[in-house]
């Protein structure tokens, strides 16, 4: 077939012809006319432009407000825009209220940048300027700050996942909660070259009075240990970062965050720095001891703990054994790992407080009815990594974003085409890469990698090489894993959907353990910095957050906390791994409960360049994210399948037939009576071309706009009859009373005219006879010579539109009055 000329679509599944080169060529020539977004069928394909277009203004706010999708060219503020109306509706013809949108792709790829501009616009579509929904609109710098941090893949790049979902009462936001997922807690003591710390500590020095910093022990950048690479970004925009802070400062007091709150998170954050600082060596034999105590001076004093207590904590662990106390020294290395781990655990926590913190200032004020409630969900999760050196985050990241285009592949391809077969659909498969086979391997029970790490962390003689012995025995057939060449390596390999990722498996184990010794917790859980107390107080849930206990006094609490044999005691710990495979799986349940849209982003160069489109690095995402069996799909398949009854139920006042059958019977009634092509009726279910929903909706729309024409001409048509009836009756009832007044005005003239004969004749009878009568008789005569006293009350000429009785009786009243 003959190629179309580019750029004659928004929707790729729209293309009359369609191949690898198409779809790239189409996406370059609309990136190059600065058209990053396009649509592929139902899904959004977003190429970061790295350059402000300026399309994110209040006119395109405006313009994607309950709007069609056809009417407009592909947006993010389109998926806003759908996710409402179908949260609104029902999800139309799917019948989910909940929506969830699901953004991926690779780190730089844009998701984080996606996910702020989806929730601005689903803020401005609920119209309010309620102070919730600016709180909302800080979250997400707020968050950056503490979990986003430069990498050589992006700048700003997200170190945690996040799904955030936002709380719906009819439509109205009435608040929000967010999950957290797998922060790289390692990133505070080591980054790899190129890289930086956590945005937080480049903010804090640049943008804290001195006030502050002196209180805060701070010293230059240029000086911390754990901020090595980065002061370079320090020297050259300190301007810009005291800006960040500033924005940062104003996002936690819009959110609600205290002052002493802040000010006991500024005293960890720089003990986090001074933990740096800390220098270690171990004597002759070999039992570690810290080389500055003023360092160690310094920690105590942030942390509000004795220096002693630190000192003793990182260089050596007591146990008592047979009533006897027994002091176990570390060793230098030990040390180091106990130091780092406690500053892992001190930022890990203050995170998961913050987060926590967010969450219950943004929960929802009153107990949502659930059914006025709804909610859409946004998932920013770390994008697919392939570093230099890929340790055990990178595993876990990377098992993140295959568990997605699982659910992805899931809703695209698997249980479409399966639907089809089921429901006796006539279709040729379309062949697609499935990654069920990978997740397995990193998920199955008893032998998949994560259950083999955590045989190893918990096997006394396990270590990094044990593991990778381990899984290369297990894993000898399995296709995508590749042991190394040589045997003694550390280092394995997995083909993952995304291409391979070369593992290095050392330190595996540390960071699955994540321990940290006992005499640390105890410590801070007692110092006098209010909330280091209750974060080391509180426990670490089954998905690795944290759950603060209510406040108690101290006192009290720490009486609990020994009722319960201490908060070691009890809780059983949990595997890094084991942790993010349960949120795994609960985001999971979520995202399958709710009504899903996708946005695909991609990245459109490695070098994080404006107008840079790489053929050969866009063509590669292209293909591990499946995009042209999924533009082949969306062209061919049947993205909508509702259920006959819950077709007929909405639909059914299109085919404009009071009686409809809620089967198939209803169904094809309805879709011929509106002329639709190329749907297919299954055993129970309809099947729909994704465009189908767009068309229902509008003949809906067109419905509703007849029905409210035809009411207006039925009430006018019914005001007009009640009109002319009420004036008809008006008019006979003039007439009749016209009538009767005639008639009684007939009447009184006679009876006035007989007076006046009356009158006249009795003018004759003199009038000392009538008095003489009286005198004589008592008997009262009409005396007409008499001499008039009073003049007789005149006629009332009596209204027309009077109503008669009342005409009648005064009328009456008049001509008693003359005639006595
Ligand atoms: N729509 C956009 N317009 C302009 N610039 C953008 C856009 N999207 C992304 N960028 C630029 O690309 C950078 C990286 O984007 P973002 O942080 O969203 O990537 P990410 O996919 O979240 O990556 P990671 O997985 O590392 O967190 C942003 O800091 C911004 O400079
Ligand atoms: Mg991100």
């Amino acid at each position: 077939m003959a190629r179309a000329p580019l750029g004659q679509t928004h929707d790729l599944a729209g293309l009359p012809y369609l191949d690898e080169e198409v779809l790239l060529a189409e996406l370059k020539h609309r990136y190059n006319g600065d058209q990053i977004y396009s649509y592929v069928g139902d899904i959004l394909v977003a190429i970061n432009p790295f350059r402000d277009l300026g399309i994110y203004g209040q006119k395109y706010a405006d313009q994607y407000k309950q709007t069609k999708r056809k009417d407009n060219p592909p947006h993010i503020f389109a998926v806003s825009d759908l996710s409402y109306q179908f949260m609104l509706s029902g999800n139309a013809v799917g019948g989910k209220r909940n929506q969830c949108i699901v953004i991926s792709g690779e780190s730089g790829a844009g998701k984080t940048e996606s996910t702020k501009l989806i929730i601005k616009q689903l803020i401005e579509l609920c119209k309010g300027k309620s102070q919730l929904e600016q709180q909302i609109l800080q979250v997400n710098p707020l968050l950056e700050a503490f979990g986003n941090a430069q990498t050589v893949m992006n700048d700003n790049s997200s170190r945690f996942g996040k799904y955030i979902q936002l709380k719906f009462k009819q439509g109205t936001v009435m608040g929000a909660k967010i999950s957290e997922y797998l922060l790289e807690k390692s990133r505070v003591v080591f980054q790899n070259p190129g890289e930086e710390n956590f945005h937080i500590f480049y903010y804090m020095l640049a943008g804290l009075d001195e006030e502050m910093k002196k209180k805060l022990q701070l010293e230059n950048a240029s000086d911390y240990l754990y901020l090595r690479n980065g002061p370079s970004c320090l020297k050259n925009n300190p301007a810009g970062l005291k800006k960040y802070f500033d924005e940062l400062i104003n996002a936690m007091d819009l959110v609600g965050f205290l002052e002493e709150e802040k000010e006991d998170m500024f005293h960890i954050l720089a003990s986090v720095l001074a933990l740096g600082q800390l220098k270690i060596e171990a004597n002759e034999e070999d039992a570690a001891y810290v080389t500055n105590p003023e360092a160690a001076q310094k920690v105590g004093d942030l942390l509000g703990i004795a220096k002693e207590d630190l000192m003793s904590a990182l260089t050596y662990t007591t146990s008592v054994a047979h009533g006897e106390r027994f002091q176990r020294n570390y060793s230098k290395a030990q040390a180091h790992d106990a130091r780092d781990a406690m500053t892992k655990a001190l930022y890990g926590r203050l995170f998961s407080w913050i987060v926590n913190k967010i969450n219950q200032l943004l929960a929802p004020e009153e107990q949502l009815d659930p059914s006025q409630a709804s909610e859409i969900g946004i998932l920013d999760i770390f994008g697919f990594e392939h570093l230099q050196t890929n340790s055990f985050e990178q595993a876990c990241i990377n098992l993140a974003n295959e568990q997605l285009q699982f659910f992805f592949n899931q809703h695209i391809f698997l249980l479409e085409q399966d639907e089809y077969k089921r429901e006796g659909i006539d279709w040729s498969n379309i062949p697609f890469v499935n990654n069920e086979p990978l997740l397995g391997l990193f998920m199955a029970k008893p032998i998949g990698i994560l259950a083999l790490v955590d045989e190893e962390t918990l096997f006394p003689q396990g270590n990094d090489h044990s593991l990778v012995e381990k899984m290369n025995k297990h894993f000898a057939r399995n296709h995508h894993y590749i042991k190394a060449k040589i045997s003694t390596s550390n280092t394995f390999s997995i083909d993952h959907y995304a291409g391979r990722v070369s593992y290095n498996a050392t330190g595996f184990l540390d960071k699955n353990r994540d321990t940290l010794p006992n005499g640390v917790t105890t410590i801070l859980q007692n110092s006098s910095n209010d909330l280091l107390a209750r974060i080391f107080r509180g426990t670490i849930t089954r998905t690795g957050t944290l759950a603060l206990q209510n406040r108690l006094s101290k006192k009290r609490s720490r009486k609990s906390l020994k009722k319960r044999g201490g908060p070691k005691g009890t809780v059983k710990k949990i595997t890094v791994g084991a942790q993010f495979k349960t949120s795994l799986a609960i985001l999971m349940e979520l995202l399958n409960k709710s009504n899903p849209h996708f946005v695909r982003c991609v990245k459109p160069n490695t070098s994080k360049s404006a107008r840079n489109f790489d053929d050969t690095y866009v063509t590669a995402q292209l293909r591990y994210t499946g995009m042209l069996e999924t533009t082949k799909i969306r062209r061919l398949g049947y993205a909508i399948r509702p259920q006959f009854a819950d077709f007929v139920n909405r639909y059914n006042v299109l085919a404009l037939s009071p009686k409809l059958a809620t089967d198939h019977r209803g169904c094809v009634k309805i879709l011929e009576t509106i002329g639709l092509k190329d749907w297919k009726v299954g055993k129970t279910k309809l099947f729909l071309k994704y465009y189908h929903q767009d068309m229902l909706e509008e003949k809906m729309r067109k419905m509703g706009e007849s029905a409210v024409h035809l009411t207006r001409l039925v009430r006018g048509f019914l005001a007009r009859r009640l009109f002319r009836r009420l004036n008809a009756k008006a008019a006979k009832e003039k007439a009749e009373s016209e009538a009767f007044l005639a008639k009684v005005a007939a009447l009184s003239l006679k009876q006035t005219n007989n007076m006046m004969d009356m009158l006249q004749k009795d003018k004759m009878i003199p009038h000392e006879f009538v008095e003489k009568l009286h005198n004589s008789t008592g008997v009262v005569m009409f005396d007409a010579n008499a001499p008039i006293i009073q003049e007789p009350e005149p006629i009332i000429v009596v209204e027309k539109a009077a109503p008669p009785k009342r005409t009648m009786r005064m009328r009456m009243t008049t001509m008693m009055k003359m005639m006595t």
